[in-house]
């Protein structure tokens, strides 16, 4: 496909600049057209859809999403999206007063708090690791990370891809250094399917929990879950429901109940291979094209951006994915009111630029940090236009 065929498949805004891919990712037309064509199915016969044909084809997405993601079938989960399947696991572990759940100060706010839920009701602690932001190298994360594990450590939470900073992390590094320490591993992939290669068998962790509907492009709705065979007795997901006493012997009780969580629209998760096999057929060179063009271009961006606000990069290269972060100029200093969508800056970036990028507070940083994304339907244009737009409302604010 050319570039102009691969903007008119996206439904975005045609007069916005849209540079956040990564906090909900977008769909395009033909994998919703495939899924609207599932919506048809399900309300011409429900009944045939959920009760009749709604295992079977659960089997056929997974056997695809697992192959893509180098895991088991067997061991994969849907779950509407990372949240819940994070829930699920927190939520399982039989956790003891003086327990520690370790996790980073770069973990997504809704997770940490998935955390400190699950212990606080255990009279657990949760450990935050500091990562430092900027940082020159991904040995500074594995040993921030390392050295806050003890004896009492039960899990390591850690991100694939971070959020606000948009780091790619070590993780087989880290998974290395914690073999043998009796920590089990849970791994935060919301934005690494579609955006880093994956491969869940050479990686062997306890669980890694990810998002279709960011850089795989499936519809709303489509997460998973892949627990390791030697977890999944004791994984239970956050809804209890007709699978928690079935008598069904043809598949494993992870699977029966996490396949029915009640009723839902399941199409997103039906569609996810279509997602797959669209964003592939997009580049002659299939998926590791798209990768490398997201990257490329995502660093492309950030040297222009850095250029234009006088900053220096604040990670090696090789922590970049489809995302960069960048703390602002040193004049931009956290703001008392400034959350993550409600900053000034943000408003003023779309409103006077129709530009659309999240502004970010990190309380790590006196300043706050802007995050771009690349999708196949950006352009360096865009963020050369991001950068004379930040130029000039810096300027204006000084
Ligand atoms: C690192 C990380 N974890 C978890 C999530 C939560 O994803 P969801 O809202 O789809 O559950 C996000 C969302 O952006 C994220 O960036």
């Amino acid at each position: 496909m050319n570039d102009t065929n691969i903007q008119d498949v996206w439904m975005l805004e045609p007069d916005l600049l849209f540079l956040n891919h990564g906090s909900f990712g977008s769909c395009p037309r033909p994998v919703l057209e495939a899924q609207a064509r599932r919506r048809e199915q399900m309300e011409r016969q429900p009944v045939e859809f959920f009760v009749r044909r709604l295992g079977a084809a659960y089997d056929e997405a997974r056997a695809v999403v697992a192959r893509f993601l180098g895991g088991e079938a067997d061991n994969l989960a849907w779950v509407p999206n990372a949240t819940s399947g994070i829930n699920a696991i927190l939520r399982s572990m039989d956790l003891r007063p003086g327990d520690e759940l370790l996790t980073t100060d770069h973990e997504y706010n809704a997770c940490r708090n998935v955390l400190e839920f699950a212990a606080a009701r255990a009279d657990a602690r949760v450990v935050v690791a500091e990562v430092p932001f900027p940082l020159s190298g991904p040995e500074q994360a594995v040993e921030a990370i390392v050295e806050r594990v003890t004896s009492r450590t039960r899990l390591l939470l850690v991100d694939h891809v971070t959020s606000q900073s948009a780091l790619v992390m070590p993780i087989e590094a880290l998974v290395r250094e914690l073999r043998d320490r009796d920590v089990e591993i849970l791994i935060d992939g919301a934005h690494a399917p579609g955006m880093v290669p994956i491969d869940l068998g050479a990686l062997d962790v306890e669980y890694y929990v990810g998002n279709c509907h960011k850089w795989l492009c499936a519809p709303k709705g489509a997460g998973f879950l892949h627990v390791r065979d030697d977890r999944q007795a004791s994984v239970r997901p956050a809804i209890i429901s007709h699978g928690a006493n079935s008598t069904r012997t043809d598949r494993s009780r992870y699977l029966i109940e996490f396949d029915w969580m009640g009723t839902a629209d399941p199409t997103a998760v039906l569609c996810v291979p279509d997602a797959l096999h669209f964003m592939e057929s997009l580049l002659p060179g299939g998926w590791p094209e798209l990768y490398s063009r997201n990257r490329d271009l995502a660093l492309a961006g950030r040297r222009v951006l850095c250029a234009a606000l006088d900053v220096p990069p604040p990670c090696p290269d090789e922590m970049i994915g489809a995302m960069a972060s960048l703390p602002l100029p040193p004049g931009e200093r956290q703001l008392p009111n400034s959350a993550l969508y409600a900053d000034p800056l943000q408003d003023v970036l779309l409103e006077k630029w129709r530009i659309e990028v999240p502004i970010i507070p990190w309380p790590a940083s006196p300043r706050r940090m802007i995050r771009i994304s690349a999708q196949v339907y950006n352009r360096i244009e865009q963020y050369e236009r991001l950068a004379e737009a930040l130029a000039k409302v810096l300027a204006s604010n000084a």
